[in-house]
């Protein structure tokens, strides 16, 4: 099956408004400029809440998605300080990184509230990234293929066929994330396969088949072709890298080369 590439930049916690704007025009300008195909890859700037509005904006007639970096899981209500997925579907928003190792690892996030905000994402039609992925502890105990199985099973939980297959995966083993440290393609590769292998036990061949898999974790120009190689790779999930246009803009050119 052609799954199309899906590229997701995550600028974590950075920039002021007046950068993020320069970075919208800029992108714009480059894609075209350098004549990336919006056609043959999904791109996606996962930005922190008060970017959101000028990005639409600028990306307006333009095929670049704009993503928030988590959200909450109802709709309304006494939870200060949060956004709901109905605040983001109002603005347009149309992805969500959920259970980002960040998250898990500095605010407490469970599987059971990542299962809940997949659930409330899909319910409000904003696409879910769900993030798994092993510590180094973990790895180095062989528990890696384990540890995202759990992951898996608990995140999905309550979660439909049909939303299943519409969920991006992203496989972010813990110690790769702005180490430098990147996994091996063999490793990102032998990951992903454990996760389509998994979802298609649990949802069928078909959901296994479509669900798009992205590997995160110290991406950049000089290592996305051979991560992009592998045949269950569908993609990233960048963070240091893509806070740089020229580096986003050259890792969607390499991988749509790499994926015709
Ligand atoms: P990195 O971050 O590309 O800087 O390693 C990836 C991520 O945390 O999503």
């Amino acid at each position: 099956m052609m799954r199309k590439p899906f590229i997701a930049a995550n600028w974590k916690m950075n920039k002021l408004v007046e950068e993020s704007v320069e970075y919208g025009e800029t992108l714009v300008e480059k894609l075209k400029a350098e004549k990336v195909d919006l056609k043959k890859v999904d791109v996606a700037v996962c930005v922190p809440f008060i970017h959101m509005a000028a990005l639409k904006v600028i990306f307006v007639l333009r095929n670049i998605n704009v993503g928030a970096q988590n959200m909450h899981y109802e709709e309304s209500g006494a939870y200060t300080g949060e956004i709901s997925p109905a605040m983001l579907k109002d603005m347009g928003i149309e992805c969500v990184i959920i259970g980002h190792s960040e998250r898990r690892m500095y605010f407490g996030e469970t599987d059971e509230a990542c299962a809940r905000k997949v659930s409330a994402a899909h319910a409000s039609g904003i696409r879910p990234i769900l993030c798994v992925g092993e510590s180094l502890a973990q790895r180095e105990a062989e528990a890696h293929f384990s540890t995202v199985k759990t992951q898996l099973t608990g995140c999905f939980a309550g979660v439909g066929r049909e939303e299943a297959a519409k969920t991006v995966i992203a496989y972010e083993p813990v110690w790769a994330i702005g180490t430098g440290m990147v996994a091996t393609p063999q490793s990102a590769q032998d990951a992903a396969k454990a996760i389509r292998d998994d979802l298609s036990a649990t949802f069928g061949s078909h959901v296994g088949e479509a669900v798009r898999i992205l590997y995160g974790g110290s991406v950049s120009s000089k290592n996305a072709v051979e991560l992009i190689g592998e045949p269950d790779v569908d993609g990233f999930l960048i963070g240091g890298a893509a806070l740089h246009v020229d580096e986003l803009t050259r890792i969607c050119q390499l991988t749509i080369e790499a994926t015709l």
